[in-house]
C-alpha cells in the first residue's frame, strides 16, 4: 500500500516536471518602433501572433513620430495582449515567462513594451526576459514549422529592416558579431525615403514592391556603392536618386506619375545590389554557405527572387523567413525568450530598455 502511495506521489511528481519541461508558455511583448505586438508561444510553436499596425497614424506625416508610437502603444497594449493570450486558448497564470523588447528602438515605445511586462511579470511572480530586436529577426528562422528547416550554426546572418543593414556572424543563438553595417542610412529607410520623394506614402518599401513589378529595372541608373570591406552605405543613392527626381520634375512636371514604374524599378535594382554585391563577397572570403536572412526589408519579392537565383547559382544554403516573420511580430521575440528560458537567462526588473542596444 504505502508502495503503491509512494508510486503514485513519485509519478505525480514527475508528471509536473515533464510537464513543466513539455510546455514552455512564453508571452512575448514588441513595441520597438510603430508596431505594437503580443504573441504566445508553447516552446518553438507560435499559439498566436498579434499586431496592432500604426501606419495610418503616421502616415500623414511621412515617418514615424516617436511621441504618437508611444501613445498608441499604451492605447494598444492591453488589447493587443488580451487578444494574444485569447487566440493562444492561454489564460495568464499558466505562463511560464513574459518576454520584451528591451532595444534598440525608440525608447518612448520600448518602455511601454516593457513597463507592461515588468508589472505584468511581478504580478504573476514569473521571470521577465529582455530580447534585442535583432536577435529576434534571425531567430525567427527558429520558430517550429514542419515546411521549413531551421539553419545549423555558424551562418551568416543578414538583417535589413528600416533602422538596421547588418552582416552578422552568427555562432549561436546569442554569440553574434557584426561584421559589416551601414555606416549612414538603413536599407529600409532608403527604401522609405526615396519612396516619400515620389509621393508614396510611410512606409514606402512594400509600395515600392509592388509598383517595381511592371517596371523596367535598367530605364535609370543610379551610383552602386561598393566600401571597402562589408560595410554598406544608403546616402549617396538616395541623395543621387533625390537630385535626379528634382531635376527631372524640372525639366517635365508629369515625369513621376509617367515613369513610375520604371522609377521604383530601377531604385529596387539599386538598392537590392548594394548589399547583395556585400553577401557574394562575405560567403567567397568566409567560406560559409549558410545565408540567413531577416527584416522587414527581407519580405522584398525582388530580393528574395535574386537571393534564390544566386543561391541554386553558388549553392548556398538560403534561409528566408516566412513572410509572417519579416518585418517586426511579437513571435520573434517569443522565440528567441525561449532559447534564453532554455539556459536561464532572466532578466531583472531593474534592467532599463536600451535604445541604442548594440549586439
Ligand atoms: O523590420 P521592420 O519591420 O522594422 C524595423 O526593425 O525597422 O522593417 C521595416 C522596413 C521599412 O523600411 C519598410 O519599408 C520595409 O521594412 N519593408 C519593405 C518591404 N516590406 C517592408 N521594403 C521593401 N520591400 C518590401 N516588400
Ligand atoms: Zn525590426
Amino acid at each position: 500500500m504505502c508502495f503503491f502511495l509512494i508510486s503514485i506521489i513519485y509519478f505525480c511528481y514527475n508528471h509536473k516536471r515533464l510537464t513543466l519541461i513539455e510546455n514552455n508558455f512564453i508571452l512575448a511583448i514588441e513595441s520597438s518602433c510603430d508596431d505594437t505586438a503580443a504573441a504566445v508561444l508553447n516552446n518553438r510553436e507560435v499559439l498566436s501572433n498579434c499586431i496592432y499596425n500604426q501606419n495610418t497614424i503616421h502616415t500623414p506625416y511621412g515617418g514615424i513620430v516617436p511621441e504618437l508610437a508611444s501613445r498608441a502603444h499604451q492605447s494598444k497594449i492591453t488589447p493587443i495582449v488580451n487578444q494574444a493570450l485569447h487566440e493562444a486558448n492561454i489564460d495568464k497564470k499558466d505562463l511560464n515567462a513574459i518576454a520584451y523588447t528591451q532595444g534598440p528602438g525608440l525608447l518612448g515605445s520600448l518602455l511601454v513594451g516593457s513597463s507592461f511586462a515588468k508589472s505584468m511579470s511581478l504580478a504573476l511572480k514569473i521571470p521577465i526576459i529582455p530580447i534585442h530586436h535583432m536577435h529576434g529577426h534571425l531567430l525567427a528562422h527558429f520558430i517550429e514549422n514542419n515546411n521549413y528547416e531551421s539553419p545549423k550554426f555558424p551562418f551568416i546572418g543578414i538583417t535589413v529592416s528600416g533602422g538596421h543593414t547588418q552582416i552578422l556572424y552568427v555562432k549561436d543563438y546569442f554569440d553574434m558579431e557584426i561584421i559589416g553595417n551601414s555606416l549612414d542610412d538603413a536599407i529600409g529607410e532608403a527604401f522609405d525615403k526615396c519612396g516619400k520623394q515620389i509621393g508614396l506614402s510611410y512606409p514606402a518599401g512594400q509600395q515600392i514592391d509592388e509598383l517595381a513589378k511592371t517596371g523596367d529595372s535598367k530605364k535609370f541608373s543610379f551610383p552602386i556603392s561598393n566600401l571597402k570591406g562589408y560595410n554598406v552605405s544608403y546616402s549617396g543613392v538616395k541623395t543621387a536618386f533625390l537630385n535626379f527626381i528634382k531635376n527631372q520634375e524640372k525639366k517635365s512636371p508629369n515625369f513621376i506619375s509617367e515613369n513610375l514604374n520604371d522609377i521604383c524599378a530601377s531604385l529596387q535594382y539599386t538598392l537590392i545590389k548594394i548589399i547583395l554585391i556585400k553577401i557574394e563577397k562575405i560567403v567567397a572570403d568566409l567560406n560559409v554557405s549558410q545565408i540567413v536572412i531577416g527584416g522587414g526589408v527581407s519580405a522584398n519579392s525582388e530580393l528574395r527572387k535574386q537571393l534564390k537565383n544566386l543561391s541554386s547559382l553558388k549553392k548556398w544554403n538560403l534561409f528566408l523567413p516566412p513572410v509572417e516573420y519579416t518585418t517586426d511580430n511579437a513571435a520573434m521575440i517569443g522565440i528567441a525568450a525561449y532559447y534564453k528560458l532554455m539556459k536561464k537567462r532572466f532578466g531583472e526588473l531593474t534592467e532599463i530598455c536600451k535604445p541604442r542596444l548594440i549586439i
